[in-house]
This record gives structure tokens, sequence and C-alpha cells, in this order.
């Protein structure tokens, strides 16, 4: 448990406030690139707690500025989509991709009060499906050289998902490996045949054992948690009959993505981006190391859970996430469906929109979320004495040689897992042949 004031520094990141400003020094996922495919490419984005639209010009640039209009403040989500930028429907007054106002032509002639006005404005980078803004001061960072981003289009499917809570509760989730046990137990294990776009339904490793089972069969893993230049690597251990071992690795990638496997094939790379303090988004990045990925199937699966366009989930708190006490006393722990998604947002959400931690009892198991806490707290320090460069990845790392990082499911034969894990992430990068996903070291 931690005091009130600590869980209000690390749970606020509006502008201004101390885990804002960490989160600020980092690429951000503002939206989906799916987002911007119809006529008009305009999306109103609320990100770290401000109001902005993004929009893409019809010369294909992309922008990112403040919403209200510098004038009297109407919503430029409406405005007129011209070359160079956005129009302001109410008086007319034009404002490029660098918030910088270029035209009033309500004005007197002659005017040049328009070079004095300027809202402001992000950098965007469109990556693999999803446009990622950088919102902090000075130069953004290189993107680190992770799958999701070094893999081709064509191995990268991305989708996003709304959450009604802060974001922290929500990353927390995704380091705590002792939960898949429970939350996402399946009582009965389905064909892992069917399992194609889905997480923990296909078999463990190279064995037949449905991870469903073996999940539910092994509830207590050893979680060990080391620090990176990343963020942190967790892995948990799972100790089978026979001397074998099933080995976890998953991955907290500073300031708040995790990256885990999916299944054999594919991994999956997720943000829990600040919409505002009570709100967050999910976005992944499912990456393939076998075949393209099926990015019609993968949509069409999530968009059934999904409603456009906000990308708020279906079952959600007003309908219970569909609980059905029947289901929950033959098929699912949770008896909230067979869509683990919908766990972790019942798991993330009915704490309340920003959990209050001064009653919390960690236990071990929440080793990996006590360490988080304590780098976003060194990380908070560390801007506060104005040291930026003691920051995850900014630290004289180059984030273009960071790699990875390595998520996978193995199972060791002896006890030397890590070998083993070592071993099959290798082999499954030196097999992959839709691109080359060897780690150059
Ligand atoms: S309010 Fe936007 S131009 Fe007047
Ligand atoms: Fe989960």
């Amino acid at each position: 448990m931690i005091s009130r004031e600590l869980n209000e520094t690390i749970t606020r990141t509006g502008p201004g406030t101390d885990a804002g400003a960490v989160m600020r020094r980092y690429w951000q996922p503002a939206a989906l690139a799916d987002e911007l495919q119809g006529k008009r490419p305009v999306v109103p984005v609320k990100l770290l707690g401000e109001d902005l639209v993004l929009f893409r010009d019809s010369t294909g640039k992309l922008g990112l500025i403040d919403r209200a209009c510098p004038h009297r403040g109407a919503d430029l989500c409406f405005g007129r989509l011209e070359e160079n930028g956005l129009r302001c429907p109410f008086h007319g007054w034009h404002f490029d991709h660098s918030g910088q106002c270029v035209e009033q032509p309500g004005e007197p002639e002659g005017s040049r009060m328009h070079e004095q006005i300027r809202v402001a404005s992000y950098p965007v980078v469109e990556k693999n499906g999803i446009i990622f803004a950088f919102m902090g001061p000075g130069e953004p960072p290189e993107f680190p050289n992770f799958d999701c981003f070094r893999a081709p289009e064509t191995h990268v499917f991305a989708f996003k998902g709304l959450w009604a809570c802060n974001w922290l509760q929500a990353m927390e989730v995704g380091i705590d490996p002792a939960h898949a046990s429970f939350l996402h137990r399946f009582l009965q294990d389905e064909d892992p045949a069917d399992s194609y776009g889905k997480q923990f339904r296909d078999k463990a490793a190279d064995t037949d054992i449905p991870m469903t089972r073996l999940l539910r069969e092994y509830p207590r893993p050893d979680i060990t948690v080391e620090e990176t230049e990343y963020g942190l690597r967790l892995i948990a251990l799972r100790h089978l009959e026979g001397g074998k071992t099933h080995v976890r690795v998953t991955n907290q990638i500073f300031p708040e993505a995790i990256s885990i496997p999916m299944s054999r094939e594919m991994i999956i790379t997720q943000w829990h981006v600040p919409i505002d303090d009570e709100n967050c988004y999910w976005y992944s990045m499912f990456t393939s190391f076998g075949a393209p990925v099926n990015k019609a199937k993968m949509r069409e699966q999530r968009l059934k859970e999904h409603r456009l366009p906000d990308y708020a989930p279906i079952r959600n708190k007003a309908n219970n996430y569909g609980f059905d006490p029947e289901e929950q006393a033959r098929e699912t722990y949770t008896g909230m469906g067979l869509d683990i998604n919908v766990h972790d947002q019942w798991a993330v959400e009915s704490p309340g929109p920003i959990f209050d931690r001064t009653r919390e009892h960690l236990g071990k198991t929440d080793v990996a979320i006590i360490r988080y806490r304590r780098m976003l707290r060194a990380a908070i320090a560390a801007l506060k004495e104005g040291r930026e460069d003691a920051l995850p990845m900014r630290n004289g790392v180059d984030p273009k040689a960071v790699y990875g990082p390595v998520s996978n499911d193995t199972i060791a034969e002896t006890g030397d897992w890590l070998r083993a894990s070592t071993d099959g992430d290798a082999a499954r990068r030196a097999g992959c042949a839709g691109w080359d996903a060897r780690t150059p070291r």
C-alpha cells in the first residue's frame, strides 16, 4: 500500500503533473491509422488530458494541434480540411501543421496579426498502423528497434480499446503474471486449432498442452524481475512434472507499455495510454514471426466486441460485462465470456476510476508492480532535478540499439530454463520467413 499523496503523483498525467512530465518524454500512441481512413481524415484526440485534433491534409501530411480555436474557442474538429492544414469554420482562421495561424480572412487587408497566433502542435509519426505523438519539450527521441516497429506492415496488426480507468491500473495488470491462472481460466480447453488471433488459446510452446490447461493446473508461478535498458523483464516459471519448467518471459517497456507473447507465432506490444486521469486506451501491435497477419480476421474479431468511433467495448460496467453465473459455474472463472480482454477490463475498471492504493495489500506475485512504481518514482525525481538523461531509454542508450524485447513461452526440459527460453526465441527468429527478425548482436 502507498500513501494517498504518492498515489496521486504516480497516476495523474495532465499538463503540469509529475508523471505527465515523464510520459511526455516518450512517443505516445495517439490514434490508429484506421481512424484516418475515411473520406475526411480528421479525428478528435484526447491524450494526457489535452484536447487535440489529428488530421491528414490533402497533401497527405499529418498534423496534431490544439482542438480549441485560439480566436474564440470553436471546435477545430469541425474544421475545413484544406491543403496545408485546417480552417476554423467560425471566422475562417487557417492553421497549418505546426499550429501556426497562416490566414485570417475576415481581418483587414494587410493585417499581420496572424503571425502572432499559434496553437500547440505536436510531432506525429505513423508506424505500422499507429500514429504516435511526441508531446514533450525538445527533440523527440528515436524509436527503439522493437519487433513491432521492425516488422513489415504485413506482419503487424494494430487495434485499440477504451477502458474506463486510470492508465496505471491498466498497465499493472500487464505486469502481473499470476492473474492469468485465475482471471483467464477456462474450465474446459477448446481446440487450440481455433486459436488464431486469440491470447492463451494456443498450445504451450512446442507441446500438446493447451495454454489454458497449463495456466489452470500450475497457478503458483515463481516470478523474477530484472531492470533492463527499456524497463523491466519479467520471468514467470511454472514447475511442471518430470523436471520440466514452463518459462514465460514478458516485459514492461517504460513508461506505459508491455510486451507479451500471444501465441507461438505472435507477440503483443501494448501501450496503456492516458486519455485523462480516469480513462485510457490500450493500443496493441500484434507482431507475427510466422505468416503475414490475417488483419481482416483479427479486425473482425475485435470489431465484434467494440463500438466505433471511440472503440468502447460492448461488454462494460453498464451491462455487468455480460456476467453470467451459469457460465461462471461451468465454463470460465469470470462468467464474462471467452474474450480475455473483457476479463482484464473488469479487473482494471472495477477497482474504480483511480484505485485508492492506500487500501491495497501487495503480495509476492506483485513484485513487478512494486519495481515498476520504483522506476516511475525515480524518473519523476530525476526530471525534477533536471536529469532527463537518467530516464530509461533517454540515458545514453541509443534507442535504435534496443531490440526485441524477447517475449515468449517455452517449456524447458531441464533446469536450464534460461537457455531454453533464449534458444526458443532465437529459433523462432531464425525461422521467420517474412522478415529478418534476427537480433543483430
Ligand atoms: S473561433 Fe475560430 S476563427 Fe473565430
Ligand atoms: Fe490479463
